[in-house]
């Protein structure tokens, strides 16, 4: 057998669809604080166990055997990741790693305000803050957690720390918040900040979904229109999610319309669980175990040339799929409760949004 030859960052190997493997995204930890409707609208969860819980050591370890292979963003995620101890310890290992272009984190800001200049001063770039609702009661409704003015001192925070580009994130749902979708916008173009839309999703934990709460991005642009007149898209979206559009003021926006016209095809991202399981998909129900392999000594060498035959036999296209079945009249939530207790790996909030 002729092992793999590895490619050096300069030369990037692609999957079966040509896609090259740019982008990280690690859970630090599976928990939360929150329990957003859209994502844990469940009583009871199954946690990953303490002891398969990755050291910031062994995160770093594998992060830097990623970058090697050409990946050069890097987003921290959760759960909650300001709920894992010391984070600005893990941000300062990650931050001396020169090919790491951008480093980001997205959280729901309840912890952000104590934390944002920590963080900053460990080398963070930026943060996005998830943020549903400008409205206290409906946040609780929505979360079942009263923190709705914590997250809005930490949006303050995460500003003035100069975590910036600050963009936030709304998940939308037909009849729950689909009511302030200008009053989002025009906050955060109070403060600065680039506010994005996102299509609720049938992924993971969202037990709850049907086709009917979706709010489009065919519905956001048509109500925008009405309200501001013309949306004119802003140059290409390349090898991100969010589309951006620019109203009449000259106000920025996303939407990252996985639901209804999904970005597969030019999906560069992959995912690390906070135990060193790894996803090539959102929607993909097997990950490949890093931790085992890292724990029992592998060299960088093995763990490289796993990745890289890993993902050279990428096919994952999970969202376009779920689109196909649509089409059929064949879409519902796509996990049942039962196998998330299973295999809490399946969860949204495991495998970092
Ligand atoms: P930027 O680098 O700032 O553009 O960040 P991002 O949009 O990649 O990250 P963010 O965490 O803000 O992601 C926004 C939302 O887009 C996520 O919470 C998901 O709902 C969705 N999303 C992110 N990555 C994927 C993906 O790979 N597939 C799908 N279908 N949706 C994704
Ligand atoms: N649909 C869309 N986005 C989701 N997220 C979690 N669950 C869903 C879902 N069902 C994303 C949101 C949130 C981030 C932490 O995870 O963008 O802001
Ligand atoms: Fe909400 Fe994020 Fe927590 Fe999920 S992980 S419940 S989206 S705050």
């Amino acid at each position: 057998m002729h092992p793999t030859p590895l490619p050096s960052s300069q030369m990037p190997f692609v999957d079966t669809l040509g896609r090259p493997l740019r982008h990280l995204r690690v859970s630090v930890t599976d928990r939360c604080n929150l329990r957003c409707q859209y994502c844990m609208p469940e009583e009871e969860y199954v946690w990953l166990p303490r002891q398969d819980v990755l050291t910031f050591e062994e995160i770093a370890t594998l992060v830097q055997v990623f970058t090697e292979l050409g990946v050069d963003k890097v987003r921290l995620t959760g759960g909650e990741p300001l709920l894992r101890k010391n984070l600005p310890a893990l941000v300062a290992m990650l931050a001396r790693n020169p090919r790491i272009r951008d480093l980001a984190l997205t959280t729901n800001g309840v912890l952000l305000a104590e934390q944002a200049q920590a963080l900053r001063d460990a080398g963070l770039h930026r943060v996005t803050v998830s943020l549903d609702t400008l409205r206290p009661e409906r946040f609780r409704q929505l979360t079942r957690r009263d923190a709705h003015a914590r997250v809005l001192a930490g949006i303050e925070a995460a500003r003035r720390a100069g975590l910036t580009p600050l963009k936030l994130d709304t998940v939308l749902i037909r009849g729950y918040n689909d009511d302030e979708i200008l009053d989002l916008l025009a906050y955060a173009q109070g403060i600065g900040a680039e506010l994005r839309f996102i299509e609720y999703m049938d992924v993971g934990g969202a037990t709850h979904w049907s086709r009917d709460k979706v709010v489009s991005r065919a519905d956001i642009l048509a109500l925008l229109e009405a309200h501001y007149g013309a949306v004119t898209p802003v140059a290409e979206r390349g090898w991100a999610p969010a589309e951006r559009f620019c109203l009449p003021d000259g106000t920025i926006f996303g939407i990252v319309a996985s639901t209804t016209a999904p970005f597969c095809r030019t999906c560069d991202r992959s995912r690390l669980t906070a135990d060193g399981m790894w996803y090539l998909c959102l929607y993909a129900t097997r990950g490949i175990d890093l931790r085992r392999p890292l724990r029992r000594g592998a060299s960088a060498a093995d763990l490289k040339r796993l990745i890289v035959t890993t993902w050279q036999a990428r096919q994952d296209r999970g969202a376009e799929q779920r689109l196909e079945l649509e089409a059929l009249g064949l879409r519902s939530a796509f996990v049942h409760p039962d196998e998330l207790r299973q295999d809490p790996h399946l969860e949204m909030h495991t495998r970092g949004g």
